[in-house]
């Protein structure tokens, strides 16, 4: 993630406010993995994990969980090391592993569970990289072990957007700069407005390829995955995402769509 601007202004409480829901997500992939398996996962594998909130929450849901982080840039880990971790139990830090690491790189320790959320696999442009990524993951996955990433898209990411929220105290956008339909790569930013202080102007970006479900799926199972499964995304009454996601053959049509795309070893 690219260095803060200001020291004053914290980017990742932003960040962790404005698109992080880990508490949700540990409970999610729990859910999955006891519906899929009808037993209880251990250990998850948060890859691209940032701060770490995840493997954080997961510890939470009960003394066997273990958690592995694994990210490439320090600045994120540290940060979590001292907002996240200092927060846990002394039995709840224990069970959490941080390694500062390229996800491309074979990781040792088998998984129950091994995650890429928040899109971070968009970073890979190649077919041929996110194919090494996925073997890699399902290399390092234990039997009934679960692959699970998320994944967006949908016409309105066909061209240039700007999403805003308004959070107390913030307002976070996601401005969409450009779409290169010739080869799906896109570059995405995340501005913050303090309510009391100035426009933090790319707090984040990102130079993602937009990866299709069938896609994904494709390599999921030329990465040796004997089946995948897509959790759709419900409707709630006012016609946005209901933040509730079922497993499904078929989606909808809509402007943007969010789901999660789960391999099975
Ligand atoms: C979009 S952030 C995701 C953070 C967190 N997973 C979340 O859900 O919000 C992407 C993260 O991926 C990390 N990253 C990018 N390329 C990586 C790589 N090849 N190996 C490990 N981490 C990488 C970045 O340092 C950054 O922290």
């Amino acid at each position: 993630m690219p260095t803060a601007r200001s020291t004053s202004f914290d980017k990742y409480d932003a960040y962790a406010r404005s698109v992080q829901s880990p508490r949700e997500d540990a409970r999610f992939m729990r859910l999955v993995y006891r519906n899929v398996n009808k037993s209880e996962p251990t250990v998850l594998r948060e890859d691209f994990c940032g701060t770490f909130a995840l493997c954080c929450e997961w510890v939470k849901l009960d003394e066997t969980k273990r958690a592995i982080g694994l990210d490439i840039d320090p600045e994120p880990l540290e940060y979590g090391a001292s907002k996240y971790l200092s927060e846990l139990t002394a039995s709840q830090q224990k069970r959490v592993t941080t390694k500062q690491r390229d996800v491309l790189v074979r990781h040792r320790a088998a998984s129950d569970i091994i995650c890429a959320l928040n899109f971070s696999y968009f970073c890979f442009h190649e077919r041929a990289t996110l194919l090494r990524y996925f073997k890699s993951c399902r290399q390092s996955l234990r039997p009934n072990g679960l692959f699970v990433v998320d994944a967006f898209g949908g016409p309105q990411h066909g061209e240039p957007s700007l999403d805003r929220k308004r959070l107390p105290g913030l307002t976070y956008f996601f401005e969409q700069e450009n779409f290169d339909p010739i080869n799906n790569r896109t570059r995405f930013s995340i501005h913050f407005k303090p309510r009391d202080g100035r426009t933090r102007k790319r707090a984040f970006s990102y130079d993602w390829r937009m990866w299709s479900i069938p896609e994904i799926r494709d390599v999921m199972l030329d990465a040796g995955f004997k089946a995948v499964d897509v959790y759709w995304e419900g409707t709630s009454r006012d016609g946005r995402g209901s933040g509730r996601f079922n497993r499904k053959e078929k989606g909808e049509p809509c402007q943007v769509w969010v789901a999660y795309v789960v391999g099975h070893v």
